[in-house]
């Protein structure tokens, strides 16, 4: 079999990973990959946004499965392109990816059916925000309603961070058309979880469970990023809770979504905050998470090629998952500076003596291969796993192996996977 990623961070080079490992696979081909993807198959140029050029990759490359990472290209239709010109997709339609697209879309959505989430009301006028937030009082949380790139959430607890989050939106229009409309929503204490799973529309089946750290720096401070570093499982899901997300959002959404007319197929990623023992939905995203599968894919056991392929052409029903009953941590090495500025180009060393540790295996998210020699092309440069038969293991092996790779201003968070209730 011939299989496609579409994408070029971390996420994409644990999928082709994974992949690559399936007995059923001859040959993997990323668009546009990165350095760690080039030594797992063809990397090929594109813009996973130039959906045309992705269908003429797969049909000149005789692709058999295309397997889509982010979901900028999901959002914009690649999956109806793909499948209007026959070729076998692994991802969710351009109008079933609005469970991410558009927050108000899937806040709307959540509330129809029935999933325990933080009560909302939306607005597009600054005044109208400001009075609203006045009359709930604080604190709140303000989301614009399209793609942000993750920064377009702002957790407000004083008059500064409310006026901030609406005149950066509404009136600076920082994130452009994606913030035509805010939502505010009613802020929930509690821990944090991720859960994916797959699904063909009808049959779900979950990942192992995990948990990210989204902001630079230690004790969960600083600005948010794309991700500093990931774990699993998670110990704020257990049995009991797991099963009710499943039952209470997981397969409500996939059956609200058919009921709708957007069937959903693909990885539905579930941003969970869990209050007073009871799970609620913060959001959905369309694809798996980034961080989370650099920490999850390296405990499953199974090949997800065919649950990859069966997603894709409804055919899910008796497919299984298993994992191991390990620990695994994923920690970020990042570029000094980033989520701001940052310098590229920065010689790696040290990944071959990292990669020959026990458990451990590097996923690159912003490297580059010049003149044979590899350097950093990112804000996220770096995704170092650990898997371990205890936490302590699995947390102590991944530090261990940070510390064999250098580059100039290597930055990493100290506390990954030591959260502690908030
Ligand atoms: P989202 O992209 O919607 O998951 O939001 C990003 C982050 O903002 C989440 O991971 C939470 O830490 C925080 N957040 C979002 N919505 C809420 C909420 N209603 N209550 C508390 N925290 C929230
Ligand atoms: N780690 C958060 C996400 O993938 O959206």
């Amino acid at each position: 079999m011939r299989v496609m990623v579409v994408g070029g961070g971390g996420r994409e080079h644990a999928i082709a990973w994974k992949v690559k490992q399936s007995p059923l696979v001859d040959q993997v081909f990323c668009v546009p990959g990165n350095a760690g993807t080039a030594g797992l198959g063809e990397n090929l140029p594109g813009d996973p946004g130039d959906i045309p050029r992705m269908v003429a990759i797969a049909k000149d490359k005789r692709v058999d499965l295309t397997i889509v990472g982010p979901e900028a290209p999901l959002a914009a239709g690649i999956a109806d392109a793909f499948l209007n010109e026959g070729l076998s997709v692994f991802g969710p339609s351009k109008a079933a990816a609005q469970i991410e697209s558009s927050k108000l879309f899937a806040k709307r959505f959540m509330k129809k059916h029935g999933m325990p989430c933080a009560s909302y009301s939306a607005f597009e006028d600054y005044d109208e925000a400001v009075a609203h937030v006045k009359a709930q009082g604080l604190p709140v949380v303000i989301k614009a309603d399209g793609l942000a790139a993750g920064k377009g959430v702002f957790v407000c607890r004083t008059w500064d961070d409310v006026e901030i989050a609406l005149r950066e939106t509404l009136l600076d229009r920082r994130f452009g058309e994606a913030g035509d409309k805010v939502i505010i929503e009613e802020l929930l204490p509690g821990q944090e979880a991720s859960l994916v799973v797959i699904t063909d529309g009808e049959v779900v089946i979950a990942l192992p469970s995990s948990e990210d750290h989204k902001q630079l720096l230690d004790g969960d401070k600083g600005p948010n990023t794309g991700g500093m570093g990931a774990f699993s499982p998670t110990d704020v899901l257990d049995d009991a809770l797991l099963d009710r997300v499943t039952r209470e959002i997981m397969v409500p959404a996939i059956r609200g979504m058919a009921a709708e007319g957007k069937p959903y197929r693909g990885a539905l990623y579930a941003g969970l905050m869990i209050a007073d023992g009871k799970p609620h939905v913060l959001e959905f995203n369309c694809r798996f998470g980034d961080p989370e599968t650099q920490a999850t894919f390296p405990r499953i056991t199974s090949d997800l090629v065919p649950v990859f392929q069966a997603a894709a052409s409804g055919s899910l029903a008796g497919m299984k998952i298993e994992g191991e009953d390990n620990h695994s941590i994923c920690i970020t090495l990042a570029s000094e500076g980033y989520p701001g500025n940052y310098r590229k180009g920065l010689e790696i060393s040290g990944l071959p003596e990292c990669e020959k540790l026990d458990g451990v295996t590097t996923f690159h998210s912003g490297t580059k291969e010049v003149g044979g020699k590899l350097v950093t092309a990112g804000g996220r440069v770096l995704g170092i796993t650990a898997v371990g038969a205890t936490k302590e293991e699995a947390l102590k092996r991944a530090y261990d192996a940070v510390d064999k790779v250098h580059f100039e201003g290597k930055y990493f968070r100290r506390d990954i996977a030591t959260r502690r209730a908030r």
